[in-house]
């Protein structure tokens, strides 16, 4: 089987397992890296790392046109669902369930999730989805280098989208260790030069990451899609 990875530049990835459309983290009005509009967008699953604006994004907007089914810890989900009045699943660190794109887990990540409004969003997630054939993609969110990335790692990962921007996340050092401890087959760097605080020049973490590990980079112009 295979799927589709679509990148909106921050944070912001489209992804398609089977017929079924993820967004996670939709944050388009804003983004000066995007020129898709939130009325763009049609997923059936709206999944989200964490609290922060420039993740929930958009994602009370489209939940409302689109009647996706939205997913993220409880404390984010129980936010969506009063903003939204839109249908919503939660779940919480460690956690899993089978949904029909595929066996979603939160992982541990090490930053911070207010919402908005100034609501307790709880604690930051990574997203490590298993498709029904077997590939195991991680969206790292927005997260400082942490150790236990060595048992995501042990899972086997197809694909890791981490964040290289550094300020507000691991950046190119630590994310490069991150890449030693996940060991994926294939890193889509994220989070970076969205704006000057965070500005990286991803061909040179590409060229170290590719020297010093078995892990292939795949640099991302915003808005394309990749098929794996
Ligand atoms: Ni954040
Ligand atoms: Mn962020």
């Amino acid at each position: 089987m295979s799927y589709q990875v679509t990148f909106y530049g921050h944070g912001t990835f489209g992804v398609k397992i089977d017929e079924y459309q993820l967004l996670i983290d939709p944050f388009l009005t804003g983004n000066p890296s995007t020129k898709i509009s939130p009325d763009d967008v049609n997923p059936d699953y709206v999944l989200i790392t964490h609290g922060h604006g420039d993740h929930v994004g958009d994602a009370v907007e489209i939940i409302k046109r689109t009647g996706a089914k939205a997913i993220a810890n409880a404390e984010v989900a129980k936010w969506l669902a009063q903003q939204s009045g839109g249908e919503v699943h939660a779940q919480h660190i460690g956690g899993g369930y089978h949904h029909p794109f595929g066996y979603l887990k939160l992982t541990q990540a090490v930053h911070g999730s207010s919402l908005p409004d100034g609501t307790y969003g709880g604690m930051p997630a990574g997203l490590l989805i298993t498709t029904p054939t077997g590939e195991k993609l991680y969206f790292a969110g927005d997260t400082g280098l942490f150790a236990s990335m060595a048992l995501i790692g042990e899972e086997g990962i197809d694909l890791a989208a981490l964040p290289i921007g550094d300020n507000y996340t691991m950046g190119p050092d630590d994310a490069l260790r991150a890449v030693k401890l996940i060991q994926p087959k294939i890193v889509i760097p994220a989070h970076y030069s969205t704006w000057p605080l965070i500005e990286q020049d991803p061909d040179a973490w590409k060229a170290r990451v590719e020297a010093e590990t078995n892990a292939r980079v795949r640099i991302m112009s915003p808005d394309t899609t990749l098929e794996f």
